[in-house]
Formats: C-alpha cells, sequence, structure tokens
C-alpha cells in the first residue's frame, strides 16, 4: 500500500462530467434516496412504456427477488442503434481492427451497423429463432459478434455468449445448460497468428445432439470446415434472403438479455441472467461516468466479448452512449509488444481499458514498445478483473499515460453488471491499487467474516457485501434460483455477498484483497478450482486431485494442482504433460495447470474433508505458518507435500 495519491489535472477536472463536489452530492442522493435517484437517471435510456415503479428488491433468503423499472419496457437494441440514427447516423459506432495489422481495419458507422443488425436478426427469425429463445454465440472478436449481441436484443432472443477459446466440452455444456436453439460460429478464428478451429469445436460439441440445434457460420477466413448436416447454414447465403426492415421487439425490463456462464466456488459454472432495462442504465451509465466518456471520444476496451467486460464495455455501454467502440481482434503481442499502443496511435483511443496481467506482460519487454507511439490522444486508462498491484500500476501511470491519465481501477463482477468501485477521473485523486469509492447506488459494507458483523470504523479489513441492490445486478441463476440464493444471499443475511475480502483504509478508499473463496483469478478469468479438480479426476489415472491458487507474477494466480493417482500409475513428467493437454482439452487453455504435484496422499480431516487452507500455503511456499494441523488424519502427508512442494523460490 502506498501513501502517495494522484490528483486529476485541473484540466480534467474543469471538463469532467463529475468533479468531487459533484460526486458526493450525487453519492449522497443515490444512498438517500434510491427512488428518486434511479427515478431520473433511469430515463436515459428510451422507454417505449415508460416505468412508473423504479425498485422492487426483496433479500431476505428465500424470497431473493430484484425488480428495476418492472412495468417499463424498451428495446435494448433501438436504445444501442435507433435512437441515434438522426444524429450520428454517420458517426463511427464500431471500429475494428484485424488481428493482422497488414489487414485493413473497418470502420461501421451507426447507419451501417443498423442496416447489418436488422439482417442478421432477420436470418434469426428465419431459422426459427423468436422471444425468449437462447442463442449461443462462440465467435471470435469480429463485428459480427456485435451484430449477433444486438439482433438478439432486437428479437428479445437472449444471448449465450461461450469465449471462443473455451474447449468443446465446454461449449458443449454451456449450450445444453440454457437449452439453445442456435449456435453462431465461424469457420476459423486468426489470434495472434494462430488459428482456432471453432466450427470443427461445434461439431464436437454437438456431436450427440438430439435437439437439432441449428448451426449459423460466418466466413471469416475461409478455411476448410467440415459441415454437419441439414441445420448449418453460412451467414453470407442467409443473408441474401433478408431485407433490412426489422422493426425491434417491446421487451418488459425485468425480460433476460442475455446469459453468461461464470464460475463459483462449487460445482459447474452457472448462468448469470442480466435483464434488459436495468442492466441497459448502469451499463451505459458507470460507461460514461467511471472513463469521463465524452462526445466524439474513441473508447477500447481490450476485453473479449466472451466475458462480462465485453459484453458491458465493448457493445452495450458504449452504443448505448452513441460512442465510438473500438474491438480488438488480436492479442497484445502480435506481432510484437507494441500492438496495443500501435493500435492507440492509429486510432487515436482517448480511453483505453484492460486487464493487469496485459500489463504486466507488457512491462516485462521494456519501455521501448511504448515510446515508439504517440499516445498523446489518451485520457483516461482503466484496468479491470483482479488486483493491480502497484508496480504495475506505476508502469501504467508513467510509461503509458506520462502522468497525465487517470487510472480508473474498476472492481465489478460478471454478477453486478458493471463497475461497482473505481475512482472517478475527475474526482478523485488516485491511490496505485485501489479501487477507492463506490459508484452511485451501491453501499458497500465490510463484514467481520465469522460473526458476519458489520465493521463501521476505519482501517479495517473484512469480506465485501452490498447492503441495497443496484440496476445492473444479475437477477437469478438460468433455472437454478436456488443456487442463486444460495450462492450470493445466505453467508451474510440481508446482503449480497461479492466473494472477494477487502480492505477498507483511514481514509474510507476501498482495496480488493482477492477472492475469499474457492474461485481463482488466472490472468484476470475466474476460475472455479472444483472444475480443474474434476477436469482431473475424469482421467483415467487420476484417483483423486486438489486445485489452489499460487501467486504468480504474470498471470496474478497460476494453478497449482495436487494429484493421487490410481494405484498402479507411475508418475513422471510426461504424465505431468498428459494431464495439462487432457484439462486444456476438457475446459480450455485458460485452464491449464501451472504446477502438477504428485501427491501421494492429501491432507484430510478425519473426516475427510481436504483441508485447502494447508494446500493454499504450501503452494505460496509459505508452509512455516501452516496454523492448526490437529485434527488431520494423518499429519505425516504434510510433511512428504512439504518435502515435494513444486513452487521453490
Ligand atoms: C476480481 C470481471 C481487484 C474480483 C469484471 C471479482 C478485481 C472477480 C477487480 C470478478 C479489481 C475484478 N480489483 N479485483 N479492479 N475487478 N476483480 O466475474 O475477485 O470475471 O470478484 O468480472 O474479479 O470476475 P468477473
Amino acid at each position: 500500500m502506498s501513501d502517495k495519491t494522484y490528483p486529476p489535472s485541473s484540466e480534467l477536472v474543469a471538463n469532467a462530467h463529475v468533479d468531487a463536489a459533484k460526486y458526493e452530492e450525487m453519492y449522497a442522493a443515490s444512498i438517500k434516496d434510491p427512488e428518486g435517484f434511479w427515478n431520473e437517471h433511469g430515463k436515459r435510456v428510451d422507454w417505449i412504456k415508460p416505468f412508473t415503479k423504479v425498485k422492487n428488491v426483496n433479500y431476505d433468503f428465500g424470497n431473493v427477488s430484484i425488480k428495476w423499472f418492472e412495468d417499463g419496457s424498451l428495446n435494448v437494441a433501438a436504445n444501442c442503434i435507433d435512437r441515434h440514427l438522426a444524429t450520428r447516423g454517420d458517426q463511427t459506432a464500431i471500429i475494428w481492427e484485424p488481428d493482422d495489422p497488414t489487414d485493413e481495419a473497418q470502420h461501421i458507422t451507426y447507419n451501417e451497423l443498423h442496416e447489418n443488425v436488422c439482417k442478421m436478426a432477420n436470418v434469426f427469425k428465419n431459422l426459427g429463432i423468436g422471444k425468449g429463445d437462447r442463442v449461443v454465440i462462440y465467435l471470435p472478436m469480429i463485428p459480427e459478434a456485435a451484430y449477433a449481441m444486438l439482433a438478439c436484443a432486437r428479437i428479445g432472443a437472449i444471448h449465450s455468449i461461450v469465449f471462443a477459446g473455451f474447449s468443446p466440452d465446454a461449449l458443449g455444456a454451456r449450450i445444453n445448460g440454457c437449452d439453445a436453439k442456435l449456435v453462431i460460429t465461424a469457420d476459423t478464428a486468426p489470434r495472434g497468428g494462430r488459428r482456432t478451429k471453432l466450427k470443427d469445436n461445434v461439431n464436437q460439441a454437438l456431436l450427440h445432439d438430439t435437439d437439432d440445434v441449428k448451426c449459423l457460420v460466418v466466413k471469416r477466413t475461409g478455411d476448410q470446415i467440415a459441415w454437419r448436416s441439414n441445420d448449418d447454414y453460412w451467414l453470407h447465403e442467409e443473408l441474401e434472403k433478408v431485407d433490412a426492415d426489422c422493426p425491434p421487439a417491446e421487451m418488459n425490463a425485468e425480460d433476460p438479455l442475455f446469459i453468461l456462464y461464470t464460475s463459483g466456488s462449487t460445482g459447474q459454472p452457472k448462468g448469470v441472467v442480466h435483464t434488459t432495462g436495468g442492466y441497459l442504465v448502469w451499463a451505459s451509465m458507470t460507461h460514461e461516468i467511471t472513463f469521463d466518456y465524452h462526445d466524439g471520444d474513441i473508447f477500447w476496451c481490450t476485453a473479449d466479448v466472451g466475458w462480462v467486460t465485453g459484453h458491458s464495455y465493448i457493445v452495450y455501454g458504449p452504443l448505448a452512449n452513441g460512442a465510438t467502440t473500438l474491438m480488438f481482434e488480436g492479442v497484445p503481442t502480435y506481432p510484437d509488444a507494441g500492438r496495443f499502443w500501435a493500435v492507440c496511435e492509429k486510432h487515436k483511443v482517448n480511453q483505453f481499458y484492460t486487464a493487469p496481467t496485459a500489463i504486466r506482460a507488457l512491462m516485462g519487454q521494456g519501455t521501448e514498445f511504448v515510446e515508439k507511439y504517440d499516445l498523446s490522444d489518451l485520457k483516461v486508462l482503466g484496468t479491470v478483473g483482479e488486483p493491480i498491484n502497484p508496480e504495475a500500476w506505476n508502469w501504467y501511470n508513467e510509461v503509458v499515460g506520462k502522468g497525465n491519465c487517470p487510472i480508473v481501477d474498476t472492481w465489478w463482477q460478471t454478477e453486478t453488471g458493471g463497475h461497482m468501485m473505481t475512482p472517478l477521473p475527475g474526482a478523485h485523486a488516485t491511490k496505485p491499487g485501489s479501487a477507492m469509492k463506490p459508484f452511485f447506488g451501491v453501499e458497500p459494507v465490510v463484514l467481520e467474516p465469522t460473526s458476519g458483523e458489520e465493521i463501521h470504523e476505519y482501517p479495517t479489513e473484512g469480506v465485501l457485501c452490498m447492503k441495497d441492490s443496484w440496476p445492473g445486478q444479475m437477477r437469478t441463476v438460468w433455472g437454478d434460483h436456488e443456487r442463486f440464493q444460495k450462492t450470493y444471499f445466505s453467508d451474510y443475511k440481508g446482503y449480497y455477498f461479492a466473494g472477494d475480502g477487502c480492505r477498507r483504509d483511514e481514509d474510507g478508499d476501498y482495496w480488493i484483497t482477492g477472492r475469499v473463496d474457492d474461485v481463482i483469478n488466472v490472468s484476470g478469468h475466474r476460475m472455479g478450482t472444483a472444475e480443474v479438480e474434476s477436469a482431473l479426476v475424469a482421467h483415467s489415472k487420476v484417483a483423486e486431485a486438489a486445485v489452489v491458487g499460487y501467486p504468480h507474477d504474470i498471470k496474478g494466480q497460476g494453478i497449482y494442482c495436487y494429484v493421487t493417482l490410481m494405484s498402479g500409475e507411475e508418475p513422471s513428467d510426461d504424465l505431468r504433460k498428459e494431464l495439462r493437454t487432457w484439462v486444456r482439452q476438457e475446459i480450455g487453455p485458460i485452464a491449464a495447470p501451472d504446477l502438477i504435484q504428485w501427491a501421494p496422499g492429501l491432507p484430510k480431516t478425519r473426516s475427510g474433508k481436504i483441508m485447502r487452507r494447508i494446500l493454499r500455503k504450501i503452494a505460496e511456499n509459505d508452509y512455516g505458518s501452516l496454523g492448526d494441523t490437529s485434527t488431520l488424519a494423518d499429519p505425516s502427508v504434510v510433511d512428504e507435500l512439504i518435502e515435494n512442494r513444486m513452487n521453490r523460490d
């Protein structure tokens, strides 16, 4: 923790949507009178039928119900496109930067976006998709991904995007999980000069499909692909059969907009459900205020649309605000470690939003990759996904921002729909590593972890919960409201439990300390340790597995696996490789184990529960402070594990 603070320049403050005084005034109003506050700010989106009820929320376990603007109706795609046509039809809505820098970038205007989305929506309709139907989007970062999202929103279908790095198994589980009628994918996806065979993955995912799930294919590369049967369609052929007239469907504020699967501490990923009205209000308001977005600015969020960050800050937030949003197909290190900065210079990016893991990776490559480029258009820098260490923060500030760009360290989650805590560029003097202050309407509390008592004093540390609802909050887990209540509302009664720990300093500013559950954060991606464990034990040579996180210089956290083999199986480096490949195939490359330790036995209590606390300590190479091990069934197991630990200094 550093004591130094970084106030914004007076020029930035003078032009900011929200300065310090306005933040205080608006924040106080949002907490004192949420109904009045959101009655006003709910009007930032266009309603077909205006709402009269603002908020209807019950946080009591057993009856959790969250509704915002519940009697209003709207269409999200019309808000992101149609309402801008009269004033900015010829303005660029999406700048698309391809993987290969020698290929041409595309500038898609709002008029063109309208035409493309309407046509795709009509293709969906021709394939039998209507209101409430689920469409899985498994696409690379190409404009068609945004068209597909907005086409669903236009006709009231519910999209569920699966990150294109997920394996066929993971994709299949998500297609089944939401009972999708249609999957949209591409032939192959170029990324960092390599190609992923997306259509092949879909074929594998649907190998045993008995529901006749349809598949629509975007021709991205023209690579050869295998066709399944009658249920496969080329998008370009289907587009020839439709016109560009597709009136937006009238949707209730509480109709689902999308499902996004995310990892939790137990079981398989759950389908987080966001609805139309509250989500759009939240995504657009946070986009405008957190990044201090002004008309004419070029906004770039480097996330993939497969994650919530891409949903809220590449597509819905920026487009609802009539912004120009940049979509990048590639990776930060291709063709070299200067790509981000080359793209910033080329497209004159004003707000740049990325993850600490990318900053740490680029930091290691030296400053010359940044200094080659003119970054003078940058005004605000953002970070998201995991705690940012002060070294990375300082590098971002000095080398990229030249000390002139406030850094907004935005803490939020798939579940929250948009930013929850962040400094605002014109309002707060930032501190390296602090998410600083709650956004409007957000009431964070710090609880004592075991008693659940609210701690009012500063400074303090504990688990982070939210006292009340905000419009962008998730509404349920798809198909499992019980799991929703249990996950977020049962540990600490009357609060939304985020799963993170935090510290509140003497100024009342918040610092996120990381997950307090069995979720690990690998390169800013959430990974349930239970998912990796179940992938490992699905291998025929593995008897038992326990997975924990450990500190990793670039990824933030790495995946450390303790594996007990079936009797008769011999540990070897080849088997380690085999298990790594296995997990990559079962889940995807982001879940590949970093370290695998052979564990003849795992530390268990007498009732058979694995003591993960001990495994975490050993993985962190911090075995001097194992705490109480007296409840272990066989304490000698621990000595063996320490002796053979993988993460030695
Ligand atoms: C972590 C990503 C520290 C946190 C938007 C949270 C962060 C999880 C930050 C959600 C931040 C996200 N500082 N930690 N600025 N932002 N996290 O659902 O542990 O992929 O619970 O949403 O990422 O990850 P998710």
